[in-house]
């Protein structure tokens, strides 16, 4: 979603907060614009790119070593060049550039037309630059003051910088909800809303808490206060990422670059946790509450999307493996359904960004009711990484595609290790059966590179398949969740309809939509219910459906009733969904090419939902 990224420094600031607008476009956004400030504050935005961007102002005036920089993803107010940030106060001497939703903004707005100002756009931001200005003002105040002020005021969440042409070496900076890192350099400080556009200057950074107001004034240490006034002391932390890991390394799309990192995002997941010879699972950052999550009630998985869907994989593996009770909800249904939760209850939230405000919103509520609550994020340092009483990183490494991939694998590589983890404590396996299942998962990573080599079938499906307006995946027990992920990839990048479903459930109403023009995917390696799926397949068959599945290497009943095949790597059925979601990923990746769509960046979409 939005993008924020400011400087100030004895750089020029239009390079870096150009750069750093690039760097996010992966968020989603609709519109972009940039303040410099030089004696005054020049301001200049567009609707589109950065790019129109970048060409509008070739020629302007562009000197300042400070300035902020925005892309904006549309919530109040079309996306056109005047809602687009920064907006700036009346009389011009502040500009602000926000991330998130002020929710009074229309009774601030009211009250503010009433003592005379006039508003040039239709968002919330700039009734919040009026309030600050208003406030110092009439006040009398510093500007951090009436910032202090204006956000007590506000109802919502936010992530803002300002400038002002009275301080030509500070940003303030603030946030509640959307986050917001500083970078601290020599002589120099960065903000962003992540981390990728700090990471080619500088390694230290300070996440910024909920509720801090951040003073950055070149030459001088870092301030931090609360909105109630009270000091912080700065908390720096090392980025881990590195630069090659933000840039396409040669692939065409950061989508494509990322199905192909997964032999190595998985071993990453792994790496220090599994030892397949001595039978040992060690996850540190839980290790304080397995005897809780063996205990409790039951599990309660919250993640919105793809990690919903990762949820979904652990559903089966914790009950199956663990034998522990598992609930799955969307975050965004949970939050507002008053839900039961018990203090003997453990909700795992699930989230690639660490940012997601619905899965947020449910792990305050959930919190509140007195839940212990865990993380599997793949952003160190992230909000719900941060909130969350403790946690499992993923450490996929950025993912840039709006389309997850490799984080959905790390997900369920963890949900795996923890479910394993647990079955241990608990001897819910025979010992040797176990030792068993841990060298077939660190065999994983090794088979997912021999499945990436196997190249050509998806495309050639793709190119067959291009045109048509609808799909349907299928898939049963732990490949269930497999043909929704799946159903999920090709619509959101290639624009095409595509429903998952249990296989089973096809006959209780899908199977209306069968004809010869419909391909069906079949998620239908061999494991338990192998036949079943054949039998399902074989009802596709018998109404005419195009049949594509996803079978074991050597298969040769799918095989002669298929269409298509894409074969992979015989593997445990608690596996599976690694292996198979990878090939679904590739097709919705050559369909989308081949359909001229914008695979890392779909439209209307957005990298990390920070607003609900
Ligand atoms: O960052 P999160 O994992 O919390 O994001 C959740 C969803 O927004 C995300 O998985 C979304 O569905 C992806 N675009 C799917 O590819």
């Amino acid at each position: 979603m939005c993008g924020i990224v400011a400087y100030t420094g004895y750089k020029q600031a239009h390079p870096i907060l150009i750069k750093g607008l690039q760097r996010l476009e992966y968020r989603g956004y609709d519109s972009a614009g940039i303040s410099l400030l030089d004696g005054k504050v020049y301001t200049y935005k567009t609707k589109g790119k950065v790019s129109e961007l970048e060409s509008f102002i070739k020629n302007k005036h562009l000197k300042g070593s400070l300035g902020i920089a925005h892309t904006r993803w549309a919530t109040h107010g079309e996306p056109n060049q005047k809602n687009a940030h920064p907006h700036f106060s009346q009389t011009k001497s502040l500009s602000i550039i926000h991330n998130g939703i002020i929710e009074n903004y229309v009774t601030l707005k009211e009250e503010l037309t009433a003592r005379g100002y006039l508003f040039e756009s239709d968002t919330d931001t700039e009734v919040l630059v009026n309030l600050i200005e208003d406030i110092r003002i009439n006040e009398k105040v510093l500007l951090d003051e009436a910032v202090r002020i204006a956000l007590c005021q506000v109802v919502g969440a936010y992530a803002i910088v300002i400038l002002s042409d009275e301080h030509p070496n500070t940003l303030i900076a603030a946030r509640k909800g959307s986050p917001l890192v500083v970078g601290i350099g020599d002589d120099e400080f960065f903000l962003a809303s992540d981390a990728t556009p700090i990471i080619e200057y500088t390694k230290n950074v300070v996440y910024l808490e909920d509720e801090e107001i951040a003073i950055l004034t070149r030459g001088e240490e870092l301030k931090i206060t609360t909105i109630t006034n009270q000091e912080k002391t700065p908390y720096i932390q090392k980025l881990e990422w590195n630069l090659s890991e933000l840039e396409k390394g040669g692939y065409d799309h950061f989508m494509l670059k990322e199905i192909y990192e997964q032999p190595r995002s998985i071993r990453d997941s792994m790496r220090g946790r599994l030892n397949p010879i001595t039978g040992n699972i060690s996850l540190g950052g839980i290790i304080d509450y397995e005897q809780k999550l063996i205990n409790a009630n039951r599990i309660i998985i919250i993640a919105c999307g793809t990690s919903w869907h990762a949820g979904l994989v652990g559903e089966y593996l914790f009950e199956d493996i663990a034998r522990i009770p598992v609930e799955v909800e969307y975050a965004s249904e949970f939050r507002y359904r008053n839900p039961i939760i018990g203090e003997n209850d453990v909700i795992i939230a699930i989230s690639q960004s660490g940012e997601t405000a619905d899965t947020l919103a449910a792990i305050e509520l959930a919190k509140k009711k007195g839940a212990t609550i865990l993380g599997i994020c793949n952003v160190v340092g992230s909000s719900i990484a941060r909130v969350t009483h403790a946690g499992s990183y993923t450490h996929a490494g950025p993912e840039i595609g709006v389309a997850s991939t490799k984080a959905f694998t790390a997900q369920v590589t963890v949900l795996t290790l923890m479910a394993l983890r647990l079955a241990q404590i608990k001897g819910t396996i025979p010992k040797a059966r176990f030792m068993q299942m841990l060298q077939e998962l660190d065999r994983i990573p090794e088979k997912v590179e021999r499945l990436l080599q196997n190249n050509g079938t998806t495309e050639i499906i793709a190119q067959k398949y291009k045109d048509v307006n609808n799909f349907l995946y299928l898939g049963r027990g732990y490949n269930f969740p497999v043909a929704l992920e799946g159903a999920l990839k090709l619509k959101e990048i290639s624009y095409i309809h595509a429903e998952g479903y249990p296989a089973a459930e096809m006959k209780h109403g899908p199977i209306a939509l069968i004809d010869e023009n419909m391909p069906v995917v079949f998620i239908a390696p061999h494991h338990g219910i192998y036949e079943k799926v054949v039998s399902n397949i074989q009802e596709v068959k018998a109404r005419k459906g195009k049949i594509i599945a996803i079978v074991t290497e050597g298969d040769t009943i799918v095989r002669n009733l298929a269409d298509y095949v894409i074969e992979i790597p015989a593997t445990e059925e608690f596996l599976i969904p690694i292996l198979a979601s990878i090939p679904l990923q590739k097709l919705a990746y050559h369909m989308a090419v081949l359909r001229g769509c914008n695979v890392d960046m779909p439209r209307n979409l957005a990298k990390s939902v920070t607003v609900e």
